[in-house]
């Protein structure tokens, strides 16, 4: 039987205390603003997997077909031996990148990085049966704050897959990016998905979709407050609000207000005044123009080697080269 290691760098009482000081700057904050980590709980993370289904939401779609078609030119044009995947959620994206890289003949070893450890080791356990001489190395962490908990194990690939970087606020991308190039030695790559800036008649059903479940996805950051910090947020007295914020150039997820009330907040002691209508940020999902990401990775101190797009041009890979 083959095990996979596994670092541990995040605790449930980090957790529990990065909710506490979010939820406490965010509830007071002008206007409100919760961080769309905390939708992934294990109830919100099988929402998203019913989004990642949903004919509107076509950023999955996307990938997938740019991933099945470009993993040969992925894998040779990396000859990566290792795989660093970070917030490593859909398993089967990642064998498409395993089985291309497996096939030019460089992989040596799969490293993945998650928050939840539950997760990483359900993952790692079963791609280590299915990837018999591959070393399976997991990092239960934060892609924000543990980049340099990396192992070192020969060539690299980063891959940041599903748009996620387009969750991070414009100066936290930059942050990011800068990090994840300190990590890397020269000629190391980073692999990145990004939706890319399109007719906002087909970006916004994508985050407002007809059955409802981006809603339920969103309100559910609603129930970990409750739940985790005893809230007593009214769930269903708020509505799922999707807009296109042409300036900033990013999806925009709210939560809305139907009615004036106060919310309680028992272990912050906080009690938090919405006005009837008045909206909360919840999520932030930018989207890129080629010239734009090609800047923000020159930036940062990667080249952009390649750039792939799905057929109809809504979704990007990009592999950027570390110098
Ligand atoms: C998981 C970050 C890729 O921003 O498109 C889906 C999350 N939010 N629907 C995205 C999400 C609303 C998603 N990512």
């Amino acid at each position: 039987m083959t095990s996979a290691v596994l670092d541990v760098y995040l605790s449930e009482s980090d957790a529990e205390a990065e909710l506490r000081s979010d939820a406490r700057v965010g509830l007071t904050a002008v206007p409100k603003v919760l961080q769309p980590k905390w939708f992934y709980d294990a109830a919100g993370s099988e929402i998203y997997e019913r989004i990642t289904a949903l004919p509107e939401y076509y950023p999955f779609n996307a990938e997938r077909e740019i991933l099945r078609a470009q993993a040969g030119q992925i894998a040779a044009a990396s000859g990566a031996e290792a795989l660093v995947e970070l917030g490593s959620g859909s398993s089967e994206k990642t064998r498409l990148l395993l089985d291309a890289l497996s096939t030019h003949g460089t992989l040596r070893s799969y490293l993945p990085l998650d928050v939840s450890e539950a997760a990483l080791r359900e993952a790692t356990s079963a791609l280590a049966v299915d990837y018999p001489r591959l070393m399976v190395h997991g990092i239960v962490g934060d892609f924000t704050r543990h980049l340099s908990r990396i192992p070192a194990a020969g060539k690299r690939l980063l891959a940041f897959l599903g748009g996620t970087i387009g969750n991070l606020m414009p100066e936290d991308r930059a942050v990011f990016l800068r990090n994840a190039r300190a990590v890397l030695r020269p000629g190391e790559q980073l692999l990145v998905g990004v939706g890319l800036v399109i007719d906002p008649a087909v970006m916004v059903p994508a985050y407002d979709d007809s059955q409802g479940v981006t809603a339920d996805f969103n309100r559910n950051v609603l129930r970990v407050l409750n739940r985790e910090l005893g809230a007593d947020f009214d769930v269903d007295a708020f509505e799922h609000r999707a807009l296109w914020n042409a300036e900033r150039e990013w999806i925009e997820m709210r939560l809305r207000a139907t009615r004036r009330m106060t919310v309680h907040v028992a272990e912050l002691g906080l009690h938090v005044p919405f006005a009837e209508g008045e909206e909360m940020r919840t999520e932030t999902s930018a989207k890129f123009r080629p010239a734009g990401l090609r800047a923000e990775l020159t930036g940062s101190g990667f080249e952009l080697t390649e750039l792939w797009t799905d057929s109809r041009q809504r979704f990007a890979l990009a592999l950027a080269t570390a110098h």
